[in-house]
């Protein structure tokens, strides 16, 4: 049973041409958005913002799943239809953050270990019966000359291991994130490096756990230089490195793989998506987006809490959604974006 589930989430989530909507800031999270927009981190605000986001027409078209926030799982709209229901209309797949978020690692400052594992079970099938099909859990990791550690990368690893097990026995797919912040001034190289340590680390953990990788989907950083670097690389350089380093480091079994997009521009992550779908006729994988900035900055600027602009802000919704949707195919151009 739950293997059927999870082999149909799978297929519907897996499809050329769309990726995942990534809605699942927490209250905190949200707060820093609604606070650039001089709006209070309030429930209505965000129950009115979520909504606006869900009712906008046509996005399944190139959104597959989408990712809430606990507390979205029983916002409903302005007639009073469940934010759920919804989404579940244009037959977009709903996902659930279920990790607690990040802590300081104890005897290691400045590394993050996620926490969350503790009542999972419990709380998958609460979602579950809320209308839940997949889940994420994101690790943290931060690159400067002596991290991440190699403790760090383990337990990290087999946290994620350990989610996606509890996942898979309940029939949600587990979308693993292994982030590596761009924080810093390294360079792509040292990047590389890192993210191949990582991945390599995780799937070492998953397959100890005997994960089922066809099941499973992955959320990576692309490979790319710490924000203060100097050399920013090109987005040829970048494409090429981050295709290398994922066909060095993830099985084939992993169906599809959905980049986050990590404090990068909405452009520059739509460009570099477009290009590593560029790089190699031969991909093994479905490579694609689930961004959360990326797809939703935009919004939040042309929103600004204003019901009167609901409308353009679900219109430069569904134009991201659109071009990464393009972009996963390789068929982007920056023409179309005007
Ligand atoms: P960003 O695309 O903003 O990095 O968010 C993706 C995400 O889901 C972080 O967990």
């Amino acid at each position: 049973m739950s293997i059927q589930m999870l082999s149909e989430t799978i297929d519907l989530m897996s499809k050329n041409g769309q990726g995942i909507l990534a809605a699942d800031e927490s209250t905190g999270t949200i707060g820093k958005r609604l606070s650039s927009i001089d709006l209070e981190n309030s429930f209505e605000n965000r129950r009115l913002y979520r909504n606006l986001l869900a009712n906008t027409q046509g996005l399944g078209k190139y959104i597959n799943g989408i990712i809430l926030f606990e507390e979205t799982l029983d916002q409903k709209d302005n007639k009073n239809v469940s934010i759920v229901e919804i989404l579940r209309s244009q037959e977009i797949v709903i996902g659930i953050k279920v990790d607690k978020g990040i802590k300081e690692m104890p005897n290691f400052p400045n590394e993050n270990i996620t926490e969350g594992l503790d009542g999972l079970t419990n709380r998958i099938i609460n979602y579950k019966e809320k209308g839940a099909r997949f889940a994420k859990w994101r690790n943290v990791m931060v690159i400067s000359k002596d991290t991440p550690s190699e403790t760090v990368v383990h337990s990290n690893s087999e946290m994620l291991a350990r989610y996606a097990v509890i996942c898979q026995n309940q029939g949600i797919v587990p979308i693993i994130e292994p982030e590596i912040l761009m924080n810093g001034s390294h360079s792509l190289q040292r990047c590389a490096e890192v993210t191949e340590i990582v991945l390599k680390e995780l799937f070492h953990y998953l397959q100890k756990h005997k994960v089922k990788l066809e099941y499973t989907i992955l959320k990576p950083n692309m490979v790319l230089p710490g924000q203060n670097c100097d050399d920013q690389s090109s987005t040829a350089e970048i494409a090429e490195t981050t295709f290398e380093i994922l066909k060095r480091s993830v099985p084939y079994s992993i169906p599809s793989i959905c980049f986050l997009s990590g404090g990068q521009t909405p452009t520059e992550a739509t460009e570099r998506l477009n290009a590593i779908n560029q790089f190699s006729d031969n991909k093994p994988w479905v490579l694609s987006f689930s961004y959360g900035r990326a797809l939703q900055e935009p919004v939040i600027s042309s929103w600004i809490g204003k019901e009167a602009n609901v409308t353009k802000a679900q219109e430069a919704l569904l134009h991201r959604a659109k071009m990464n949707s393009l972009a996963s195919l390789g068929e982007y151009r920056i023409e179309l974006e005007s």
